[in-house]
């Protein structure tokens, strides 16, 4: 394979760069674009070779379902008078197979939270391939809220699955750069969108029965609000198992699941207690130590109270500037957008043997997510 190329998506680039891409999908080859949640490698949904391409670039297992994306326009153009007679005469979603309420849920949460950080499990009509959906009788689909991801889906004019463009378990891509370390030389075209805006990958909820298969970048609050607002009734959704839960069972019911998921290459171990006031160390530290720490405003006394103990840190990153408030909305929204490529900057780093990571200080909403991602990145 040639060498990737890195497309520009500047708006005197962005029509040559899409037609780049749309002329490489048509070919049943793959591309990675930007979302505004990660970097995904797309591929046209319901050809079997493009997915084959997808499974074997990022060496995935074919266990592990894939997301299908569409855009405003596809939605726009498909006939039907609502969301669900879209994705029906997409050919993507079985209607038949939605009882009344179901159908309802769904189209309130398309109707608040698409395009956006959400993707919905909904029963899958006959054409979408069992490659895409690993043979489960759901398709997850999801609307980006990324104006690139939007463009391809359109001149595509066909919706595109998506997983994360990462290699099988790894740390999720947020700038283009990214990509290119984990699947250069893989695939030929990146669009370069700029880094991602969310930095998590999508809250993923079945609509039947109505759970949460993985925590991301939309609030499952924010999804409960809605829906107890438009349904005159409390709902709230069930919460996916914990990854260690998920892992015993065996049942994978969403395989994203996988207790050790976004991972990096070196042993990333997990602090308990707020790093700044000296949580309890693991036993032994590594020569090399990295520390990942969550606000900018503890690096100083971090590295002075670690040093009393006579733990030297090769290199300290924090996921929240000094500027924002660490425990804040705001705050975990910038952690959100920084926790994927400062563990990244600190794997690839020659100066780390080992990864010390504060946990996320909040654990609801998008920090719940955080900690989910950080959790798993620490399992072995
Ligand atoms: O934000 C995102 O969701 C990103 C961007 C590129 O859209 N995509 C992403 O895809 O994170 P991926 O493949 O890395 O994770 C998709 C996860 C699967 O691991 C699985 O947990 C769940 O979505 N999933 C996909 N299809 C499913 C299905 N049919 N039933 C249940 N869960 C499914
Ligand atoms: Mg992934």
């Amino acid at each position: 394979m040639n060498r990737t190329r890195i497309a520009s998506t500047s708006p005197e680039n962005l029509p040559a760069s899409l037609k780049d891409a749309q002329a490489i999908l048509s070919r049943g080859e793959v591309v990675a674009m930007p979302t505004e949640t990660v970097y995904g490698l797309a591929g046209a949904a319901f050809d079997e070779m493009a997915l084959t391409r997808i499974f074997g670039v990022k060496a995935r297992p074919t266990f592990d379902p894939l997301i299908i994306h569409v855009s405003p326009g596809l939605m726009e153009r498909a006939k039907g008078a609502d969301a669900i007679d879209k994705l029906r005469s997409l050919r993507l979603v079985d209607a038949e197979k939605l009882s009344p309420e179901s159908r309802k849920i769904a189209l309130v949460l398309i109707k608040n939270f698409w395009p956006g950080p959400l993707t919905l499990i909904l029963p899958k009509t006959p054409f979408v391939p069992d490659l895409a959906t690993s043979g489960l009788p759901g398709v997850a689909l999801r609307m980006p809220l990324h104006p690139v991801a939007q463009a391809l889906i359109d001149i595509s004019n066909q919706p595109l699955a998506a997983p994360s463009a990462n290699r099988f378990g790894r740390i999720s891509p947020t700038t283009a750069k990214h990509v290119l370390n984990e699947l250069g030389d893989r695939i030929e075209l990146i669009l370069d969108g700029g880094p991602c805006d969310v930095g998590l990958e999508s809250t993923v909820i079945s609509v039947e029965p109505l759970r949460v298969l993985r925590p991301g970048g939309l609030d499952v609050r924010e999804i409960e609000k809605v829906l107890s607002a438009s349904l005159g009734r409390t709902i709230s959704i069930e919460k996916a198992t914990s990854p260690v839960e998920a892992l015993s069972k065996k049942a994978q019911l969403s395989p994203g699941m996988l207790a050790s998921h976004y991972s990096p290459r070196k042993p990333l171990i997990l602090l308990t207690g707020a790093a700044a006031t000296l949580p309890k160390l693991p036993e032994s530290a590594p020569p090399l130590m990295g520390l990942l720490i969550w606000s900018e405003r503890d690096a100083a006394i971090c590295l002075e109270r670690f040093s009393k103990l006579g733990v030297t840190i090769s290199l300290v990153r924090w996921m929240v500037s000094a500027a924002t408030d660490p425990v804040s909305e705001a705050g975990v929204r910038e952690g959100a957008r920084n926790l994927f490529a400062r563990m990244r900057e600190l794997d690839d780093s020659g100066d780390v043997s080992e990864i010390w990571a504060e946990h996320c200080p909040v654990n609801e909403g998008l920090g719940h997510a955080i900690r989910d991602r950080m959790t798993r990145a620490a399992h072995r």
